[in-house]
């Protein structure tokens, strides 16, 4: 796969003419474009079916959390929304990740439309040890993330959302070699982290084995948004 095609760009924007204008720019630049919860919750599934409709790659990161019934239910009008990938909390546990592919493949298999890849969420870039802490769900940032993404393996996912750090671990504990690491908290140059507390750059990320990298800030931010995706894809 050509570098800049393992680039999503995050739309992290207010407004749909925002995120209009950056894939108007960037597209046939880079891999896909991310909706999370900013732009949804603003612009709403509408602006999803635009942009698919468009022949727009789009990652769907509304990181689903619920009763597996709801997360399923939720995960199916995804699919018909025809988003590339979307993702749920592996935190939600074995049966909600089993609700949600089983009723995604059924879908998509009787109506006929493409099956989107399901990714877990593991252990979010902003968290660190502290955080875990604080929230009762273990004591080491890899430990976790390996654990959770053992168990979304299991489950059927497609792949799992982590920090670039932790790449090399789960490809070594999960067993499918077509598991796939989607890794935000890139940096082009690492004295900026925003509020990641586990950042790398793009180079880093690709040489740990990152499938694709979600970047939004150094991107979207950029006075000159096509010269960043070249400048981040020229470090290697
Ligand atoms: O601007 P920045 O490059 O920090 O944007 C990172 C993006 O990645 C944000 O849209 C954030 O919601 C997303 N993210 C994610 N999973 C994480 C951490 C961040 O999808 N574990």
């Amino acid at each position: 796969m050509e570098l800049k095609n393992k680039i999503i760009v995050a739309l992290d924007v207010q407004t749909a003419d925002e995120a209009r204008e950056i894939t108007r720019e960037l597209s046939g630049h880079v891999g896909a474009f991310k909706i999370g919860l900013q732009l949804f919750t603003a612009a709403g599934a509408e602006l999803v079916r635009e942009f698919t409709k468009a022949g727009n790659k789009i990652f769907l990161d509304l990181k689903f959390h619920d009763i597996p019934n709801t997360v399923a239910k939720a995960s199916v009008e995804a699919a018909r929304s025809g988003v590339w990938m979307f993702n749920v909390h592996v935190s939600g546990g074995g049966e909600m990740m089993e609700q949600t592919v089983n009723q995604v493949d059924e879908t998509c298999g009787r109506e006929k439309i493409a099956r989107p890849l399901i990714i877990g969420v593991t252990v979010l870039t902003s968290s660190n040890e502290e955080v875990l802490r604080e929230v009762g769900a273990g004591e080491n940032v890899e430990d976790q993330v390996v654990k959770l993404a053992c168990l979304a393996a299991e489950c059927g996912l497609d792949g799992v959302v982590a920090s670039p750090h932790e790449v090399k671990a789960v490809r070594k504990a999960v067993s499918n070699n077509n598991f796939l690491t989607v890794t935000p908290g890139i940096r082009p140059t690492l004295a900026t982290r925003d509020d990641h507390k586990r950042v790398t750059t793009f180079g880093q990320a690709i040489a740990n084995g990152s499938d694709y990298v979600v970047i939004g800030r150094p991107i979207i931010k950029a006075s000159d948004r096509l010269a960043a995706v070249e400048a981040i894809v020229g470090e290697i």
